[in-house]
């Protein structure tokens, strides 16, 4: 049966813990995994921008031996033609994958439903799990292990702090969501987070208060606005200031380390110092994304050859 990588919600510790320790593995030994997708064709279909994870896509495709086809929905040329699920039956007459970045979780259970090839989550509204992979090597590679670790999340609660939860919750590494009231994470996903943290015993806990990142080994910011969302910035810029990630606040909670998923605004959710500091991952996250995305396919090609 094929398998797809829509959100890491059905996976256990052992699963993940192996996937991290196979990016980490394609990262240190690329050659050994020169041919994984040989003679195979991605689709890559985009329906919103994309630096980080078009090209780690495609110059990690090619590590792996298979070619990738990018698909520019963005434009409009190719969007509203036809069912989402036509398109993906398609793709599956030619290619031997769909990695897909789309605005509604939905396109994406289409796509899956209808394309008997495997499916990569490449960003929807609600998940992000190839910036979540990316992130938790990181954090392992950073800190030697996973155990014991606390990530506070602090900004406006989205796919990426969603996805960060529930690899937290699997894996053990606890994880505090620090929103402004109104911007919390989505419910359903924090209560299934909490669920899933009782077999690995981490904290899953959210909070307005900064004060609730104390004792945190690393803040993550990110964008306080998400791909889409039309809202001017001067209407939630007030509310958003007392939680940009700066030196003040790395103070203040101890943490050693900062992320953030990129793409970055400098001086608005984080301190441009910040980021230029000793004390941030973002470049080591950025080009993780290309290890954890390649650990995906090969576990996914294996699985389904
Ligand atoms: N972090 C991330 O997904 O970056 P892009 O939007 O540039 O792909």
């Amino acid at each position: 049966m094929k398998k797809d990588l829509l959100t890491f919600k059905d996976w256990n510790a052992e699963d993940l813990a192996g996937l991290i320790g196979l990016a980490e593995s394609i990262k240190t030994t690329p050659a050994k995994y020169a041919d994984v997708l040989k003679g195979k064709s991605i689709a890559a279909i985009f329906e919103k921008p994309s630096l980080r994870t078009r090209v780690s896509f495609d110059v990690g495709i090619n590590k792996l031996g298979g070619h990738m086809v990018y698909l520019d929905v963005q434009s409009g040329k190719l969007a509203g033609r036809e069912d989402a699920k036509d398109t993906a039956a398609n793709l599956a007459c030619w290619t031997d994958g769909i990695v897909a970045r789309v605005f509604s979780h939905q396109t994406l259970v289409e796509f899956s439903e209808a394309a008997d090839i495997p499916v990569i989550n490449a960003l929807c509204d609600l998940y992000h799990p190839c910036q979540a992979i990316a992130d938790f090597l990181t954090l392992k590679e950073t800190f030697g292990s996973l155990d014991n670790l606390t990530l506070a999340y602090v900004g406006d609660g989205n796919n990426v702090t969603h996805s960060l939860m529930i690899m937290g919750a699997i894996l053990g590494v606890n994880v505090v969501s620090v929103t402004p009231e109104g911007y919390e994470v989505d419910q359903s996903i924090f209560s299934l987070c909490t669920t899933l943290a009782k077999a690995s015993g981490a904290k899953i806990t959210q909070s307005s208060d900064i004060s609730a990142a104390k004792g945190a080994n690393v803040l993550y910011a990110d964008t306080w606005l998400s791909m889409g969302d039309e809202t001017p910035l001067e209407k939630i810029k007030a509310i958003f200031d007392p939680y940009k990630v700066d030196e003040a606040m790395m103070k203040l909670t101890g943490a050693t380390h900062v992320m953030h998923c990129q793409p970055a605004h400098r001086d608005l959710e984080i301190s441009g110092t910040l980021i230029d500091s000793e004390a941030s991952l973002l470049m080591q996250q950025a080009e993780n994304r290309m290890h954890g995305q390649n650990a995906i396919l090969t576990h996914l090609f294996e699985s389904n050859s």
